[in-house]
């Protein structure tokens, strides 16, 4: 099959081409349409199809003779435990720990909050809300109180399932003071709180409130899956947007299956019985899509890596992973490989291991940037395939097509749309650009199934960030171009998300908790250029003309509240007080224009601006600090 003639079937008749790939899940009955559009205008795939997700995901292949076959391994050096589970064993724990929540009272549409580390229990718990049609919100365990509190807020969950902690390397992170802090400063509380113990950390429970996990499982009677429409909401995923608050994507039933489904054997080229790694976290969409869902729905088997690239306990531990299990994909943010080239970069700790079984190597989170692609391509000998995605679609939209045709990989682009995205680059007007010409993606709707409906109770929104700046199209938040031959270039965000280490976080977010110490007037935050995680914050504030500070003093508490309010994963380590903030007339921050200076780029004076000698003290102080050019 070639790309291009699927590639036109999928747009020519986009309902034909989705009621195909509908027939590849098993449907407790099959949708009366495919393609509708709700009272507000929004899109809807397969009204009147019901489902179960963890059905498909588990009980779908025991019924088809993989029963025995492992469904997920569960490989952690930082607590050195290896186990594996089969997929008959995996469904018995989940119908049980389903058990456990039906206990609790939880029943279908209500929502559970899962903070959680990368353990089998964690998946065991979003397969288990799915069993009952429940819908789960994983909030990332580099989240601080205040962030799960929030998201305790807008998803109001009827329980709150934790674990005593996590480890970071070395670093035993106690995940319970981080939820009791939560729940003191949330206006939701969940009816109960699960905890499962861990062996290096205890936690006390709170009585009344509080239970532990297995002492609910031994009590539990196993629950039965509950047939949901396609339209229901699987689970609900924060991401960072533009403001402080995130944004709740929600992710339903029918459309992600197939999407998943259609994903693992197009996108990446996999079949049933394949070992398939993703290594990243299930509190990320990857987790979401490519640790948990998408492998086992296609009957695959997945790995869950509880570790890091490097230090875990050498730069080594990926190779490891590849030889001990076979792994024939896997999946990551180019962020890992820059860690393991930066201890390893002559390869040695590679050419210890046999990682033959390994047929494609897929990134994304971030761009990947040519040296890190072509370290890779001499390392391993591979397709490193690129592809371009984001919390709101799911799973790819730009990509090679591993399972259709390969096409020739050009080095900083992500390849070509995704066959079902009609992917166009804009300019301000609206107008499709010229070749090279870079402008903003968006695409034309509907999106391909499993995108996302809207967001959590809050459609108004939904349209205005992603519909309402060109119509009839989805606004993407990337810049970007297409090339003579039709390859999507991506170039970074338009807006004020930034990427650090392939963790999607908001400037604004960083920039409340900054504007909220006593000293501070005003301030900016910005995401500049860092070899290792791509881009990190940096904050430049503007003290009170009636206060006296110590700079370094400031610096140091103005990290450890982005630490406390956003959590360690900001990675917030930077700010500088200055003088003044540039701004246009209007007094808006231009932030644009001091990342450029950051970054050491070439960018045109914004006509607007008021004093353009503001730009020329930051870019002084910027150098005066060690930060940019230098990073650049
Ligand atoms: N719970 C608690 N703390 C966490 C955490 C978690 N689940 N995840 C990260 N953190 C902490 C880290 O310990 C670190 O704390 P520190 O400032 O005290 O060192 C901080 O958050 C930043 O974490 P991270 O960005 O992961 O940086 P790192 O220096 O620990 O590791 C990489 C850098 C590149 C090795 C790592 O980010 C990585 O493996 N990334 C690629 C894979 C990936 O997960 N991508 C996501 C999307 S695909
Ligand atoms: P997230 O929603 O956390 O997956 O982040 C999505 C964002 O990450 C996108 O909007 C991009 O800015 C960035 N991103 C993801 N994959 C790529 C890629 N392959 N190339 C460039 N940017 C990417």
């Amino acid at each position: 099959m070639k790309y291009q003639d699927f590639y036109n079937d999928s747009l020519s008749d986009r309902e034909f081409f989705w009621r195909k790939q509908a027939w590849s899940v098993r449907w407790f009955d099959f949708p009366d349409k495919i393609l509708t559009q709700n009272a507000q205008g929004f899109y809807r795939w397969y009204e009147g199809g019901k489902l179960n997700t963890s059905y498909l995901a588990l009980d779908y292949h025991i019924e088809n003779g993989r029963g025995e076959q492992t469904a997920i391994i569960y490989d952690s050096p930082v607590t050195d435990t290896k186990l594996k589970l089969t997929y008959s064993e995996l469904r018995d724990k989940v119908a049980k720990f389903a058990g456990v929540l039906k206990g609790l009272g939880v029943e279908k549409g209500d929502r559970v909050i899962i903070y959680m580390p990368m353990i089998p229990e964690t998946a065991v718990a979003m397969l288990a809300c799915a069993r009952l049609g429940a819908v789960h919100s994983v909030v990332f365990g580099g989240f601080a109180a205040h962030e799960l509190a929030i998201r305790i807020d807008d998803a109001t969950p009827k329980v709150l399932l934790t674990a005593s902690g996590g480890k970071e390397i070395e670093r035993i992170v106690p995940y319970k003071p981080i939820v009791d802090a939560a729940l003191e400063e949330a206006r939701h509380q969940p009816d109960a709180c699960v905890l499962f113990q861990r062996d290096f950390v205890t936690s006390d429970l709170k009585e009344g409130r509080d239970y532990d996990w297995n002492e609910l499982l031994a009590k539990a009677t196993p629950a039965d899956y509950v047939p949901v429409d396609a339209h229901d909401p699987l689970y609900i995923l924060y991401t960072s947007g533009t403001t402080g608050k995130p944004k709740g994507i929600v992710r339903d039933n029918g459309g992600h299956a197939v999407a998943m489904k259609y994903s693992m054997e197009y996108v990446y080229g996999v079949q049933p019985g394949d070992v398939y790694w993703a290594a990243s976290d299930v509190g990320w969409v990857v987790g979401h899509s490519y640790i948990v869902y998408a492998p086992l729905i296609h009957g695959c088997t997945t790995i869950l890596f509880e570790g890091k690239p490097i230090k875990t306990p050498d730069a080594g531990t990926f190779w490891r992973i590849i030889e001990d299990y076979k792994v024939k994909l896997l999946f990551t943010a180019p962020t890992a490989f820059r860690a393991i080239k930066k201890e390893d970069s002559e390869g040695i700790f590679h050419k210890k291991y046999d990682t033959s079984s390994l047929e494609s190597l897929f990134l994304a989170g971030e761009r990947c940037d040519v040296a890190t692609l072509e370290w890779l391509k001499g390392l391993l000998g591979v397709p490193i395939i690129d592809h371009w995605w984001q919390t709101e679609s799911g799973y790819p939209m730009i990509s090679n097509m591993m399972g259709v045709e390969m096409l020739p990989v050009k080095p900083g682009s992500a390849c070509k749309a995704v066959p079902g995205f009609d992917i166009q680059i804009l300019d301000p007007e609206g107008k499709n650009c010229d070749t090279n010409i870079e402008g903003a993606v968006a695409i034309k709707l509907p999106l391909a199934p499993g995108s996302l409906p809207t967001l959590w109770n809050n459609d108004k929104r939904f349209r205005e960030s992603y519909l309402s700046r060109y119509e009839g199209y989805y606004l993407a938040g990337d810049g970007g171009y297409k090339d003579e031959d039709g390859y999507i270039f991506i170039t970074g965000r338009i807006d004020d998300v930034i990427n650090v280490a392939g963790h999607r976080l908001s400037t604004a977010e960083i920039e409340e908790v900054l504007a909220s110490h006593p000293a501070v007037a005003e301030c900016a935050v910005m995401g500049i250029k860092d070899d290792l995680k791509g881009q990190i914050p940096v904050g430049l504030v503007v003290v009170k003309s009636n206060v006296r500070v110590s700079p370094p003093q400031l610096e140091k508490d103005l990290i450890q509240m982005v630490r406390d309010k956003v959590g360690p994963v900001a990675s917030f380590k930077r700010a500088v007080i200055a003088a003044r903030l540039p701004k246009t007339r209007s007094g808006k921050i231009l932030r644009k224009a001091m990342r450029y200076i950051a970054d050491g780029q070439e960018f045109a004076m914004p006509s607007t601006i008021e004093d353009p000698m503001v730009l020329d003290e930051i870019r002084h102080l910027m150098e005066k600090s060690k930060i940019g050019v230098a990073f650049g």
